[in-house]
């Protein structure tokens, strides 16, 4: 498995999670995309309108889009993902646990090329010097113990995250893009996997 090293995106006024998902949208061919946290619409009105999407979102939303009102984790572990090969996971706070399912239960074809966009906020929880505990063991971190700072390591984090469940499942990372808010307390990335050879 090669994790490739994140590309960097520069912090523009259009934004760094939609430079993200334009410049790997391009990379996929035929983009079926399912937005798991649909909410306002923004990322789709500026990269996904011109696409079959499907948005999950928990309240109910009417504008036009189609939207099934559902906890995402729901639908991720009981659907037939196969026919997506763009998952949105534009989360306010820990988006792990849907890539996890994701991970898990999306079959690639040989040299099929999928999607997976991340906002992460964890970092909230990592300031309290804790972390979820489907991540523990990626990082080798025992259920119960807490270590004070865990947020000055989150990127490290995050790639142990990444690099340990991509291996796990087979798969590789062909394109890897990340970038943050000016704050710093949001993590954006943009990955396209493919299945090992
Ligand atoms: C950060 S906003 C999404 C913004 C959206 N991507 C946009 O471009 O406007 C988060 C949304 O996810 C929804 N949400 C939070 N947890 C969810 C879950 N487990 N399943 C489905 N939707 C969820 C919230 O209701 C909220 O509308």
């Amino acid at each position: 498995m090669i994790l490739k090293q994140w590309e960097s995106v520069d912090n523009t006024d259009r934004g760094e999670k939609i430079l993200i998902r334009k410049q790997l949208l391009q990379k996929i061919s035929s983009p079926y995309i399912l937005e798991c946290y649909a909410g306002y619409g923004v990322i789709y009105r500026e990269c996904y309108k011109d696409h079959p999407c499907v948005g999950l979102d928990l309240k109910p939303i009417d504008d036009g889009r189609v939207i099934i009102s559902i906890d995402n984790r729901k639908f991720l572990k009981s659907t037939d993902l196969g026919k997506y090969n763009v998952f949105d996971l534009d989360a306010y706070g820990s988006p792990w646990q849907q890539w996890l399912i994701i991970l898990k239960r999306r079959q690639f074809k040989a040299k099929e090329s999928v999607a997976i966009f991340i906002t992460d906020g964890l970092d909230f929880k990592m300031r309290m010097s804790s972390l979820p505990s489907g991540l523990r063991p990626y990082v080798g971190l025992p259920a119960g113990m807490n270590i004070p700072l865990l947020n000055l390591h989150h990127d490290f984090i995050n790639s142990l995250v990444v690099s340990g469940s991509v291996k796990a499942a087979g798969l590789e990372v062909v394109h890897a893009l990340s970038a943050k808010n000016p704050r710093c307390n949001m993590k954006y990335y943009g990955l396209i996997l493919k299945k090992c050879n």
